[in-house]
């Protein structure tokens, strides 16, 4: 009995995982680096768990592979950093709540800063704190969400430059179209952007780095590119749309579950909620270990393709919570145990991201944010990932072919034991 409940815990451990590529993603570091250019510097965007990678692993690593700065969406994505031991500059890029402030400040937190009210109570936060804000102004030239608008933009600079508990760390504004350089509407940003920085810079209001490129004009070849470019999904390996000549990135998450039961099926029956497929030949279905709690896209529902045996199977039937099922009626000899991969590498396979966002009808950002808290990060590289704080260094985790390996022994031994029960 106690062997039983063993083999049950293993396979629960990994019924849907993320693999997680540390070296994969000091690579597109470096590609970042080779594309921005000499003496400009990088800001990882770690918000949103790193874009569901992982913020404290990816930040340590990043930070090892060299990156000057952490960009984050929240005070309390900052604060988790700064607890995992995180020393380096962290940038909020949009905004705090006001009692989010003090927090910040006292952890050296910088701020992206938007208005003349929001100057004048960081000024009186840091002064009764004894401590100087560091903030950046954050300029807002087209995108329409937050900002300060380009008239508003030198008074501000002055009233910053007034404010003795405040420092300017830089200047920055962000980029709305996902083609970069290529869109026109980019260079009109730009341009706007230019106008304050000269007239800023004649009145020595300039301090700290002007900051304006993302992913999308990284690899576009925006110029200028500033003193820095916050980068975040082309570093985890995609491109937010098809841009020519940007295609050498490398995927960083691989996120695969298994098969946990298999049937064979005759013309007619129909899988799934609301019985949306039907067969139409007798084929095998595969159910695999995962669903849109787990981050698979709903919309994947008879649209997407998985990678199994180094093959394509299509998803057929709509995803359900827990649950996916797909067709693997033409791939040989599939198993109870088996890995199956959504998008990432499987082997010498891929799956690109920006492919399955296509199909599902959204972003990659969405795919890779989603995936959810049921779903294991298992970090693959060459050193050691850093998942906590400084004193919860993790030991490497076994690598995943392995760890699979010992999944499906466990399940073939149960499958031994078991009466059969629809599976072939
Ligand atoms: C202000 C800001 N800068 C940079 C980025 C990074 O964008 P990307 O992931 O396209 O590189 C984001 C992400 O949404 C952002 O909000």
């Amino acid at each position: 009995m106690p062997r039983r409940r063993a083999i049950f815990c293993c396979v629960e451990a990994y019924r849907v995982w993320a693999e997680i590529d540390l070296d994969a993603l000091a690579r597109n570091l470096e590609r970042v680096r080779q594309r921005a250019g000499p003496g400009v510097a990088v800001m990882l965007v770690v918000k949103a768990d790193a874009y569901g990678h992982g913020a404290v692993a990816v930040a340590h690593s990043a930070l090892r592979a060299g990156v000057e700065a952490l960009g984050v969406g929240t005070s309390a994505e900052a604060l988790e950093l700064r607890k995992a031991g995180i020393r380096a500059p962290i940038l909020v890029l949009g905004t705090v709540l006001d009692e989010e402030a003090p927090a910040c400040l006292r952890h050296g937190v910088q701020i992206a800063l938007h208005s003349s009210d929001r100057r004048r109570m960081l000024q009186q936060l840091a002064r009764r704190l004894g401590l100087v804000a560091r903030v950046h102004l954050k300029i807002d030239t087209g995108l329409g969400r937050l900002g300060a608008s380009p008239t508003r933009a030198l008074a501000l600079l002055e009233e910053i430059e007034r404010s003795d508990h405040l420092e300017l760390a830089g200047i920055m504004t962000h980029l709305a179209s996902p083609l970069g350089a290529l869109d026109p509407a980019t260079r009109l940003q730009i341009k706007r952007f230019q106008g304050v920085l000269e007239s800023a810079r004649q009145r020595r209001l300039v301090r700290g780095w002007i900051h304006a490129a993302s992913t999308a004009s990284v690899f576009t070849d925006l110029r200028p590119l500033y003193d820095a470019v916050r980068v975040g999904l082309g570093a985890y390996g995609a491109l937010p749309t098809a841009l020519p000549g940007a295609s050498d990135l490398e995927p960083v998450m691989s996120f695969a579950s298994q098969v946990v039961f298999l049937k064979d099926v005759a013309p007619g029956t129909p899988i799934g909620y609301g019985g949306t497929w039907r067969a139409a030949r007798p084929t095998r279905i595969a159910t695999l270990s995962v669903g849109y709690a787990d981050g698979v896209a709903w919309r994947l529902g008879n649209q997407g393709h998985v990678l199994i045996r180094g093959q394509r199977a299509p998803i057929v039937g709509m995803v359900s919570m827990d649950y996916t099922t797909i067709d693997v009626g033409d791939v040989p000899g599939v198993c109870v145990g088996d890995r199956v991969t959504f998008f990432g590498r499987d082997g010498a396979q891929r799956i690109a991201v920006e492919e399955v966002a296509r199909r599902a009808g959204t972003i990659p950002y969405e795919l890779t944010c989603a995936v959810g808290r049921r779903v294991e990060r298992i970090y693959v590289g060459s050193e050691t990932p850093v998942r906590g704080s400084p004193s919860d260094v993790l030991t490497p985790v076994p690598p995943p072919g392995r760890e699979v390996e010992r999944v499906r022994r466990a399940l073939s031994a149960l499958a031994a034991a078991a009466p059969r029960s629809g599976g072939p």
